[in-house]
């Protein structure tokens, strides 16, 4: 894993974001796969990419954009399904095309729908290729897209249950908590580990023990984002708050500052 630590959410949104771009441009033959998150953790990559499309140094008119995940039961079109805020917050601002956009079709009705719609969905991402760089958020549960703790680390794309954590954390998008819907479609956490790279973002104190657990922890079921220890190519971009947990952050700053010259 390389564990970047920045001053401020800025800078861990630049860094991200070139974690980003380096990670695309080595990438296989076909058009670009780019996994998104959700949340307000990837929102100042999102705008970095979009700094760089002004500036000629990145072009999404050819990539495919995969979701990690979606709430079920939301009438199509609601303002807070992912679809939606995805459209909003990613493909308008770096240029991605909309009919570019994959997002698990969460208005699937009954289990037996549910379940085509995940396979399905582990279908398009295979028909795309794979995933190139996915990038992440992480709960302050340690949840990943929407893997809750218990998630089986090989799981794949498939209905969970929201923890009432997760519900909380997210009653602030709906009018109410009884409106965040109960359940949802999410990439597993084998699905993930699957994308050639992984670029997880997390600021702001409120994120600094599941940081700590997740990187320094034991890789467990528990702690779902400890899945990333499992990745061959995990670049973790913190801001200074998020990683106030970790104790080997000496050897991360001194890795990051790479080879001496000479
Ligand atoms: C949401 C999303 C996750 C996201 C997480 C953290 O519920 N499903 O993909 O990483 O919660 O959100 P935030 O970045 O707003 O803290």
């Amino acid at each position: 894993m390389e564990i970047l630590v920045s001053p401020d959410p800025d800078r861990t949104a630049e860094r991200a974001a070139e974690a980003v771009l380096s990670g695309l441009a080595r990438t296989h033959s076909g058009d670009p796969v780019l996994g998104l998150a959700t949340g307000s953790s990837p929102l100042g990559l999102y705008r970095a990419l979009g700094r760089a499309v002004d500036a000629g140094r990145a072009d999404f008119g050819t990539t495919h954009g995969v979701a990690l995940d979606e709430y079920v039961g939301l009438p199509p079109g609601h303002p807070e399904g992912y679809r939606q805020v995805l459209l909003r917050e990613v493909c308008g601002v770096i240029g991605l095309a909309p009919e570019r956009l994959e997002v698990p079709d969460g208005s699937a009705a009954g289990s037996a729908a549910l379940e085509a719609a995940a396979a399905a969905y582990e279908a398009r991402i295979a028909e795309l290729g794979g995933v190139d760089v996915q990038v992440l958020g992480i709960g302050a549960n340690g949840h990943l897209g929407f893997n809750e703790p218990g998630s089986a680390l090989t799981s794949r794309t498939r209905v969970k249950r929201l923890s009432a954590r997760t519900r909380r954390d997210n009653a602030r998008f709906f009018t109410g908590l009884d409106d965040v819907p109960t359940h949802c479609l999410t990439q597993g956490l084998g699905t993930i580990l699957e994308a050639r790279r992984l670029v997880l973002v997390a600021t702001g104190d409120g994120k600094a023990d599941a940081v700590a657990a997740a990187i320094e922890g034991p890789l467990t079921a528990s702690v779902p984002a400890s899945v990333l220890q499992w990745h061959a190519d995990t670049v973790v971009c913190l801001d200074e708050a998020a990683a106030a947990g970790l104790r080997n952050r000496q050897y991360y700053d001194d890795s990051a500052a790479g080879l001496p010259e000479g």
